[in-house]
């Protein structure tokens, strides 16, 4: 019986982790020592800062972010990695995780970056999302991208496999 039950809960959670990289990026997580570096030398994150984090998994860029004083949201599908990161942070009021798909959320109007660690197929439609809130912010919004570049923008700086982009309104 219990055999069963652990079959079963197994067999859910590897349908819940394969359907989620079906959508976007599997989970793997960044590296703690990289997110150092690059909020210090690519965006030099501060407590002025909201970032946002596209895909937050088990919310090691929304812990690296709220070291650095920042607040940070995360916005990830899987249930699992929602779960895990809300009792991770459950007493830091810094840092939020919403359950929901990226592409259908709006960033909070107090949004400055956006961190993204997603799939290479992915970037453009993740930067066309980011440009359509800076038009609905009004301004201008900072997109870090790990691994991928974003095809037809020019990264303002790039530091080991990070790029920086200034996403600007979109100009109607
Ligand atoms: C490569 S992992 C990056 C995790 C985390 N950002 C980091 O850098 O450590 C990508 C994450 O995005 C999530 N994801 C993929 N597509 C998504 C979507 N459309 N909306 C929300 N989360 C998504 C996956 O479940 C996975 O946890």
């Amino acid at each position: 019986m219990l055999w069963e039950i652990l079959k079963w809960v197994g067999l859910v959670i590897v349908v819940i982790f394969a359907g989620t990289a079906l959508t976007g990026a599997p989970f793997v997580p960044s590296r703690r020592k990289e997110l150092d570096i690059i909020f210090k030398k690519l965006y030099k994150l501060n407590k002025n800062d909201l970032l946002v984090d596209l895909g937050s998994g088990d919310g090691k860029v929304l812990k690296a972010a709220s070291d650095f004083g920042a607040r940070a949201l995360g916005i990830e599908l899987n249930p699992f990695l929602v779960l895990f990161s809300k009792v991770r942070f459950i007493s830091n009021p810094r840092v939020k995780v919403r359950m929901n798909d990226f592409f259908r959320s709006d960033l909070p109007t107090e949004t400055t970056a956006v961190y993204v660690f997603g799939d290479g197929r992915d970037m453009k439609r993740i930067a066309k999302k980011v440009e359509e809130q800076a038009q609905k912010l009004k301004r201008p919004l900072f997109l870090v991208s790990h691994a991928f570049e974003v095809p037809r923008y020019k990264p303002e700086k790039t530091c080991r496999a990070y790029f920086l982009y200034k996403i600007e309104p979109k100009s109607k």
